[in-house]
Formats: structure tokens, C-alpha cells, sequence
């Protein structure tokens, strides 16, 4: 079970490395997968987003770019401060913007029923509490609004995703190790991803919350999953 002062800390301690290690190690995939959520949002123009765990805000951008107004909370300072700067021109061209503040996934400031998507990207792993956590994705939705959550499965049995696993359990903390000066934090991430639920047992966690129209999608060989549910009108 991840500890949120460790958790913390760690994040804290690669910061700066973050997105450099996030775009070699992934050869640029992990872009095309949080192209993908925005894309199961549908029509953005307007609406109102809450991405969680938002980290250095890259999917915040992201659904910004697209037209939305975004909330991109992050429980570690030195992470969600380096968002801001990352504006890209297109996000004012559609009339998109983001407010980045520093909050708990698990005890949100907003009052129930203001957004009309709720995402967390490579972030739900970490928090103490998943089941809280989309608790509180419900509680913040408008009804029919809609939580999309974006997760390293653990590797199933495909060649790509045994390809996969390799590489994540023995290549990438040592180049993570390298350029962030952090192994530990780079050893956390396939231990974490190990232990995390398959995509049917996920998606019957998001069933049992009580989303509606629950689904899930699986990527690049089962690398990445993205999952969907809708909050019951
Ligand atoms: C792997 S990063 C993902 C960042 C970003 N979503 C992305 O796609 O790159 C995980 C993030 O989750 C944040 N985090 C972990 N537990 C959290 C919690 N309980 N509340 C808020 N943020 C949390 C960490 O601070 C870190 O920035």
C-alpha cells in the first residue's frame, strides 16, 4: 500500500526529471495514451474538467487544448508548480485554460456535482485509498458526467506486454536511476504496477462505487488501460 509522505517525496525528488524520463522511457507513447482520454471526453468546448494526481500537468494541457476549463490538482508541490509554464499557444487559441492547485485525490475542495469530466492519469496507483478516490471522482461530477481513469494494467500474457515487463522490471530503473539520481523511485513504479488490479477487476471497482456504463479500453499491447464510467443521472 503506497505511503502518502513517501509517495510525496518521491514525486518531489523527480520533479525536475519528470517529463524528460516520462517521454524517453515511453519513446513518446504516454503523449498518444492521454491523446486518447481526451478524446473519450468528447465534445470539451466549454466544459469543466478536474484532472487529479495532474502531476506536471501534461493531460491538463491536454483537455485545455481542446477547449475546456481546467482544475489540475496534485498533492506535490514541487510537481503541479512546473504545470503553469507548459501553457501550449493552442489552449488559448480554443479558449481552454487551466487553474493547477495543490489538493488530496482523496478529499477534494470542490462541492459535489461541478464537473463534467473527472480524470486521474498514472496517478489513482498511487494513492492510499483508490476506492476513496473514485468516491470523491463521483461526488465532484455532475450526474452524467464522466470519470476516466488512465493506468498501467500489470502485463498480461500478450509477447508485447511480456516485452513490456522486462523492460519495466529491469531496463527502466536503471536508466530511470541514471538521469533522476533516484533508482528507488524508478523501481517503485513496477512494483506498484504489479500489484495493481487487472482491468475487470478495476472496472468492477468503478462499478461498485456506483458508476454507470462502466468500460475499458486496452493499449499498445495491453501496456496501457484506460477506463470509463459515468456518474448516474
Ligand atoms: C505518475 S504521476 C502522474 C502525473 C500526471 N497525471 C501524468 O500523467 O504525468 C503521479 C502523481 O500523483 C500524485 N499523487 C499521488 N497521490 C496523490 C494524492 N493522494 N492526491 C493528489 N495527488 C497525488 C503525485 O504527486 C504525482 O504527481
Amino acid at each position: 500500500m503506497p505511503d502518502p509522505v513517501q509517495v510525496r517525496s518521491m514525486f518531489s525528488r523527480i520533479a525536475g526529471t519528470y517529463d524528460g524520463l516520462n517521454r524517453g522511457l515511453s519513446m513518446g507513447i504516454d503523449q498518444r495514451w492521454r491523446r486518447r482520454v481526451v478524446r473519450a471526453a468528447g465534445d470539451l468546448r466549454g466544459a469543466r474538467v478536474l484532472d487529479l494526481c495532474c502531476g506536471t500537468g501534461d493531460l491538463s494541457w491536454l483537455f485545455a487544448r481542446s477547449g475546456a476549463q481546467v482544475v489540475g490538482a496534485d498533492f506535490t508541490m514541487e510537481m503541479v508548480q512546473r504545470a503553469p509554464a507548459k501553457a501550449p499557444a493552442e489552449a488559448r487559441a480554443a479558449q481552454g485554460g487551466v487553474t493547477f492547485v495543490q489538493g488530496d485525490a482523496q478529499a477534494l475542495p470542490a462541492p459535489d456535482g461541478t464537473f463534467d469530466v473527472a480524470s486521474v492519469a498514472f496517478g489513482i496507483r498511487n494513492v492510499l485509498d483508490p476506492e476513496r478516490c473514485l468516491q470523491e471522482m463521483k461526488r465532484v461530477l455532475r450526474p452524467g458526467g464522466k470519470a476516466l481513469v488512465l493506468e498501467f494494467p500489470p502485463p498480461g500474457r500478450s509477447p508485447v506486454a511480456q516485452g513490456f515487463k522486462l523492460y519495466f522490471k529491469h531496463v527502466l530503473p536503471r536508466i530511470g536511476g541514471l538521469v533522476s539520481g533516484d533508482r528507488d523511485a524508478y523501481r517503485y513504479l513496477p512494483r506498484t504496477v504489479l500489484a495493481w488490479p487487472k482491468p475487470d477487476a478495476f472496472a468492477d471497482s468503478m462499478r461498485a462505487v456506483g458508476f454507470e456504463d462502466v468500460g475499458f479500453e486496452t493499449m499498445t499491447g495491453g501496456i496501457a488501460c484506460l477506463h470509463w464510467g459515468t456518474r448516474p443521472a
